[in-house]
């Protein structure tokens, strides 16, 4: 982390992709709409437009970034070979909530992968960022655009609300369709491709086109790791973190009794699945989907968070939704909000 956040610039928000595309091919910091979180882009070709990303986000230089393509048939710009597994997946898939772990071509910066020899990338599925990223004429590396281990943003009211005075632009593409972040899937030679992460494509549509894929493991570190060790890129376990403590649970009906009336009292706030178990009160909810659509629980999770963490409550209490389809993206996130 920097210990002394950048001196505060100007933050230009705007719809103007002319306007964006200038800043990021000049280096400087835009955050931009994708159909799964905002993003905060630069050039990634330009080490030091991609520094700068670390330092407003004050995010750790270890943790590698996304690179985003405006056209799937960009991706020989920073990848050397493309698996046909991944081919078939790019086919199916791009535009898309899908990021692919590909081995990369010399010009991408050390930087953007942390120094491993493999690139993310993707292609969003949101028309914006394609014009923004095709105008630029330049591959984006964008994480999401909070602070490094903070909830994603899904609308540009939440980019400002983080990163205003920390980058030169934010480009207003609305709220978000898919909410969560997208699924990561990386290749290894002679082996099954592997979910780094779950994310807004579902591992069922996946596994549809490409057969089984190994799956992330619940622990971010490996069993056996040293106390303190790095753990994998993108595995880290305090992240889409609210500043409120969050207990998670499999379902509400089993809060406990001093939970129940915590609950009743509007000390702390509940997450819903699709509402509340009989015979429970609780002045400050949010609910994620009283319909019980996964979809809509993806789309609705991180702005109820935000909400949940702004009001006058001690904590969160959240249950899991399903753990199939999208479901699996939003266990993985509310997991990862409870462990802090
Ligand atoms: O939907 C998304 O993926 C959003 C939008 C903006 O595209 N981006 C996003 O970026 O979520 P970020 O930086 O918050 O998460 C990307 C994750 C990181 O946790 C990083 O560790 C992992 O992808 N990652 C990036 N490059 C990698 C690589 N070469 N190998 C393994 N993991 C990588
Ligand atoms: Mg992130």
């Amino acid at each position: 982390m920097n210990a002394n956040p950048p001196t505060p610039i100007p933050t230009v928000l705007t719809t103007d992709v002319a306007t964006a595309a200038d800043a990021l091919r000049a280096g400087k910091l835009v955050a931009f709409a994708t159909e799964t979180v905002y993003g905060l882009g630069a050039n990634a070709l330009d080490a030091s437009a991609v520094a700068r990303i670390f330092a407003a986000k004050e995010r750790p230089l270890f943790d590698p970034l996304i690179v985003h393509l405006a056209a799937r048939e960009a991706i020989g710009e920073v990848c050397n070979a493309v698996p046909p597994l991944a081919e078939r997946l790019i086919e199916a898939f791009w535009p898309g909530p899908l990021t692919l772990v590909l081995p990369r071509r010399d010009v991408v910066p050390d930087l953007v992968t942390a120094g491993l020899p493999d690139v993310a990338v993707r292609v969003p599925d949101h028309a914006l960022a394609r014009a923004l990223i095709a105008r630029a004429g330049v591959p984006v590396a964008a994480p999401s655009a909070n602070l490094f281990g903070r909830v994603s943003p899904t609308t540009a009211a939440h980019v400002m609300e983080q990163l205003d005075g920390r980058i030169e632009v934010v480009l207003d593409g609305g709220p978000c369709r898919v909410g969560v972040e997208s699924t990561i899937v990386a290749f290894d030679a002679g082996e099954r491709p592997r979910v780094l992460r779950y994310g807004g494509l579902a591992v069922e549509a996946l596994e549809a086109v490409c057969g089984t894929l190994a799956l992330p493991q619940a622990a971010a570190r490996h069993p056996g790791a040293a106390p303190g060790a790095q753990p994998a890129p993108g595995m880290l376990e305090q992240h889409y973190a609210p500043r409120k403590p969050l207990t998670l649970l499999d379902t509400l009906a089993e809060a406990d009794a001093a939970q129940r009336a915590a609950i009743a009292r509007g000390t702390l706030g509940v997450l819903a699945f699709r509402g509340l178990p009989p015979g429970c009160v609780a002045p400050v909810i949010e609910t994620l989907s009283a319909a019980g659509s996964l979809e809509e629980a993806a789309t609705r999770l991180f702005a109820a968070l935000r909400r949940l963490d702004a009001a006058a409550v001690a904590g969160i209490v959240a249950e899991r939704v399903p753990d199939s389809g999208l479901g699996r993206a939003v266990n993985d996130r509310l997991r990862r909000a409870a462990h802090a």
